[in-house]
């Protein structure tokens, strides 16, 4: 899924100490009406050139200048929410070197501690060795330092029963479900219908996704939970958009559409001209420096 970090770009952002994000002023918002260009957000943080999913490819998407970061969220056996996108520990972490009698390694079978020893980098690369699988919390905590928004996707959610109400617990004591990271700096997605509708229930303010491409003839009734529809690109098409985009959410606003995974400029520049809101991408500084970074307008 990822590309090699090679970029002398990369190489030159991971020596930057200072952010280039504003600091706590409200940016533009999520949930706008129509915006020039498309928001980009970066896939795992800038998981092109850092392992996916930790604090580093959070940080360094902020040195990018990317205030839209998306992630995975599962939980732990003990009830940690985590930052990891398999439900296997095995592809990111070394579980397989220091736990090799747990297969398959999912990570509903581990404790949080026992996560926290994990080296979630060296797979990737040696120089991003001890990077940590990072938990909700440590996230957040990071995301707020550098003034960043997240795509919080709830992975897997049929593996969590009641996982909607633990994230929203850590968003709340975190502070992320305040009046300003609701409306501006917080979407919550995921591939699970029941998993979107129950956060929109739960919490009816926050701004909620559904990922896939649902028939049109089905848009209207995830538009009684789900303020945006976030489709694989390779299934996008302009009259989908177009389509989405006729219905209302359930915030009373046309539904958005943010799309998933676009890494090349060339299909960078396809998807804004089928009209997309926002780009899901691994290389946000490509995808940025061909989509422009125009301002949209405020949320509320
Ligand atoms: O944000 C959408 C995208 O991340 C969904 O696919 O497998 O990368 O979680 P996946
Ligand atoms: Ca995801």
């Amino acid at each position: 899924m990822h590309a090699r970090p090679s970029v002398a770009t990369a190489a030159a952002l991971l020596g930057a100490t200072a952010l280039l994000l504003p600091g706590t002023a409200p940016a533009a918002g999520y949930a706008p009406a129509r915006q020039s260009s498309p928001l980009v957000i970066a896939h795992r943080g800038a998981s092109a050139y850092a392992p996916e999913n930790t604090l580093a490819a959070v940080n360094l998407a902020a040195r990018m200048g990317i205030e839209w970061v998306e992630n995975d969220v599962q939980r732990t056996r003990d009830g940690e929410l985590v930052v990891i996108h398999d439900d296997s520990l095995r592809r990111t972490t070394d579980v397989e070197r220091v736990f090799p009698d747990r297969a398959p390694w999912h990570v509903k079978d581990f404790t949080a501690a026992e996560i926290a020893r994990l080296d979630a980098g060296s797979w990737y690369d040696a120089r991003w060795a001890g990077e940590r699988v990072p938990t909700l919390k440590q996230y957040l905590e990071a995301m707020e330092a550098n003034g960043q928004k997240l795509l919080l996707e709830i992975k897997g959610p049929e593996l969590y029963p009641g996982i909607e109400r633990d994230i929203l617990r850590v968003l709340g004591s975190e502070g992320w479900l305040d009046p300003v990271h609701v409306e501006r700096k917080l979407v919550v997605q995921s591939f699970g219908a029941d998993s979107v509708r129950a956060v929109h229930e739960q919490r009816p303010d926050v701004t909620t996704g559904f990922l896939g491409t649902p028939a049109v003839a089905d848009l209207p009734s995830c538009a009684a939970f789900a303020d945006q529809i976030n489709p694989d690109v390779t299934t996008l098409t302009a009259d989908f958009v177009a389509a989405v985009h006729r219905l209302e959410g359930p915030h009373g606003k046309p539904l958005q559409v943010s799309t998933w995974t676009v890494d090349g400029a060339a299909e960078a520049a396809r998807v804004r001209d089928l009209g997309v809101d926002g780009i899901i991408t691994n290389t946000p500084d490509v995808v940025r420096d061909t989509v422009g970074a125009d301002e949209v307008s405020p949320a509320t």
